[in-house]
């Protein structure tokens, strides 16, 4: 009955059922950001962005796991810290179901990182496992996922959205708006980092 609680009266849910609190701000992430909010207004949430090279200045580390054991299971899970200099009160694309991780067990699971706005405005991950429920490969849902987010948004060279997919008979596959992103495969053997099958704008 509680599927998505956020903001004080989450802490004050998770206080009341016992659960520790911490504070998770690494001291260079708070050297950081005050140093940032000295330079910046509040509303601002643009990332700090080289135009010579395109590259962010550690914007994002959203990590996405997905995981078939050997009876068919399948389980997902990702990790943020959301986007750097966000504005507060802000949610992104991961803890919100669909958007940034969606497991189906009969249709497959899929996990995004990148930009969760643009993750989030076409509900990226359920948007792969419903196409691979309709028949698509995990590499033709992901792709036809990164084209929905090129065609519904004016994209900008610091924007970058990456998915991993993987159906209920562990087919998986990785794509990417733009160059940048590996991914890491685990299967009967030692771990080996893979490049996406696919990259639209490589
Ligand atoms: N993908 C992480 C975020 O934008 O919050």
């Amino acid at each position: 009955s509680h599927t998505l609680l956020a903001g004080h009266l989450a802490d004050a849910f998770a206080d009341a059922h016992g659960l520790e609190s911490s504070d998770l701000l690494a001291r260079t992430s708070k050297e950081k950001w005050l140093k940032w909010k000295e330079e910046h207004q509040p509303t601002e949430t643009l990332a700090p962005y080289d135009t010579g090279t395109g590259k962010l200045f550690g914007n994002h580390d959203t990590i996405g796991t997905l995981a078939i054991d050997t009876c068919g299971t399948m389980a997902g899970a990702c990790s943020t810290s959301g986007m750097a200099w966000k504005v507060p009160g802000r949610v992104g694309d991961s803890p919100i179901i669909g958007h940034g991780l969606y497991v189906d067990p009969k249709r497959g699971a899929a996990t995004a990182t990148g930009h969760g706005e643009l993750i989030s405005g076409i509900c990226s991950s359920f948007l792969v496992v419903e196409l691979m429920g309709r028949g698509a490969t995990p590499i033709e849902a992901i792709q036809e996922m990164l084209q929905r987010v090129a065609s519904s948004y004016e994209i900008t060279p610091e924007h970058q959205v990456a998915c991993i997919a993987m159906t209920p008979d562990s087919q998986f596959a990785a794509g990417a708006l733009r160059a940048g992103f590996s991914y890491v495969v685990y299967q009967d053997g030692p771990a080996k980092v893979m490049n996406p099958e696919f990259v639209l704008n490589s």
